[in-house]
């Protein structure tokens, strides 16, 4: 646990009890689970296992199911996702969506003040943060008047938390942020996180690259199927026999991908 978790002992964000079935499909199956301020809580499992459901139950994109969601001790399970956002609880998506039609400055700031003047903090100072953003994620080269189709698909993948953290989230929910990345890039991604958790944000990961989740997370959340199979330290989890039985050690595992 960090200093910012000791410090705070209550947990940022806290899920109850969610399910979440698409017909006869279950994604998500009282699932538990605690991210404190300044942390980094892994989230792993095999294709299909409900990992991006998860976001989207925690974002609002879906409705649960059943169960709580709590956000600074407050309930926000039937919340709609701007208000959350706004509110910071920040995501990125598996597949970047950024402006398309848009240049790299417009999109890297989208929603940069929009939030600060939600929570009454101060805006972020743009002049600071951004190119020390941009340095943390490799694009300090890049023509902030470019549009943003000409970065090649891993710049499009940091940008997208460059602009998030941008926004000044309180929890921050990244969805594969190194797939598709080169070693180089995937360091970048690295940079970024502990940005985060310098910060004070507290960050859930979800990745393939156990290299990245095994160097930056606190804690690991395995899901199988909807269900939470092991959740413990990097050791634990790399140690537990379930969890190499359904993902780390299987031969149909993509833990590698
Ligand atoms: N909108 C939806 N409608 C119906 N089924 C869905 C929907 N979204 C997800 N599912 C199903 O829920 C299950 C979990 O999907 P999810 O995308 O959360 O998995 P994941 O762990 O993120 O996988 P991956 O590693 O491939 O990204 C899958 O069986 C998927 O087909
Ligand atoms: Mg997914």
């Amino acid at each position: 646990m960090n200093a910012f978790a000791n410090a705070e002992k209550k947990p940022k964000l806290v899920l109850v009890d969610v399910c979440k079935n698409f017909g006869g499909v279950t994604a998500a199956q009282d699932i538990q689970l605690e991210i404190y301020s300044g942390e980094v809580v892994g989230l792993i499992g095999p294709n299909g296992a409900g990992k991006t459901t998860l976001i989207n139950l925690i974002t609002g994109v879906y409705p649960v199911s059943r169960g709580k969601i709590l956000f600074d001790g407050r309930e926000i399970t039937h919340q709609p996702t701007y208000k959350r956002a706004l509110e910071g609880i920040g995501r990125t998506f598996q597949h970047p969506h950024l402006l398309d039609r848009c240049d790299v400055l417009t999109n890297g700031i989208t929603g940069s003040d929009m939030a600060a003047r939600k929570r009454g903090i101060q805006k972020v100072d743009l002049a600071k943060e951004l190119p020390r953003l941009l340095a943390c994620a490799g694009l300090e080269g890049i023509n902030l008047s470019d549009p943003v189709s000409k970065l090649a698909y891993g710049q499009q993948k940091l940008l997208e938390v460059v602009r998030v953290l941008l926004s000044q989230p309180q929890i921050l929910l990244l969805d594969e942020p190194a797939a598709g990345l080169n070693n180089r890039e995937a360091e970048y991604v690295s940079a970024l996180i502990q940005y985060a958790t310098e910060k004070g944000i507290g960050v859930l990961l979800i990745e393939h690259s156990m290299e990245l989740v095994m160097s930056v997370c606190d804690r690991i959340t395995v899901l199988n199927f909807g269900t939470q199979i092991a959740t413990g330290t990097p050791e634990q989890i790399q140690s537990n026999p379930e969890v190499i039985r359904a993902y780390l050690g299987g031969g149909d595992s993509d833990a590698e991908n």
